[in-house]
């Protein structure tokens, strides 16, 4: 056991629920939560406005990644993002940041650039980390695994409630649907460290689950692991 708690990694595809579920799972056990896609968000958002034309973006260099300036600094139960010292954490859920950012997290410098600072984030364990690549690449030794589902259709509709845009509007569905899935298909054939399920995460199907039953599945899941 790490000292102050195990590790779990949540994977899934673009509004399977990862970031929420993974903060609520947080707080019922008084861990950490590290969002890593705000990671890839801010290096875009930060590429973004220091125009940096995207067709560049896969030549970026470390050192260049370094000085878009992004930065985190732990806050209550989870991180704040920045951007030159100022806060980022709207900035980066922004329409134009959700069309780039599967272009930005292809590039291995920027994945290099961020792998440490993941990794450091759980030296201490007490950590439930979401993204693409948790359960395989930042922490294979993660105690729990999870890798959440859910129907494109369904993922449409939470992310247009998110937006406070109307969810039954069948165009806006059909819509969403498509730049989900988009972002799943570049997620799941890039090169590095692809949008995969480790072979030892336990598959959830949030498809017909509540919010609260879905983190509960993902407690019980924990005590046990837990208990070792
Ligand atoms: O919340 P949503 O599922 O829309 O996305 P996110 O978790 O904020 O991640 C945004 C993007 O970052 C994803 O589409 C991936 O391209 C990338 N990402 C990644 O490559 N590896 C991670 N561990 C997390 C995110």
């Amino acid at each position: 056991m790490r000292a102050d708690g195990i590790i779990i990694a949540i994977d899934g595809p673009a509004g399977s629920g990862k970031s929420s579920t993974a903060s609520a799972v947080a707080a019922a056990l008084q861990y950490r939560h590290l969002d890593s896609g705000a990671f890839y968000r801010a290096v875009t958002r930060a590429a973004l406005d220091s125009g940096i034309p995207p067709e560049r973006w896969a030549e970026l260099t470390r050192d260049e990644v370094d000085a878009l300036g992004v930065g985190a600094a732990p806050q209550g139960p989870a991180y704040r993002i920045t951007i030159g010292g100022v806060d980022a954490m709207e900035a980066i859920r922004a329409p134009e940041v959700n069309a780039h950012v599967s272009r930005m997290a292809a590039v291995p410098a920027v994945r290099d650039w961020l792998f440490g600072a993941l990794r450091s984030a759980g030296e201490r364990g007490g950590l439930v980390a979401d993204g693409r690549d948790i359960g395989t690449v930042v922490f294979p030794d993660a105690e729990l695994k999870v890798f959440l589902v859910c129907a494109p259709e369904e993922r449409a509709r939470r992310r247009l409630r998110e937006q406070g845009i109307d969810a039954t509007d069948t165009t806006e569905i059909h819509r969403e649907t498509e730049r989900l899935t988009g972002r799943d298909t570049a997620d799941s054939t890039r090169a590095v460290a692809p949008l995969a399920r480790a072979a030892d995460a336990v598959l959830v199907d949030t498809t017909g689950l509540e919010f609260d039953e879905q983190v509960n599945a993902i407690l019980r899941l924990a005590e046990h692991a837990i208990r070792g």
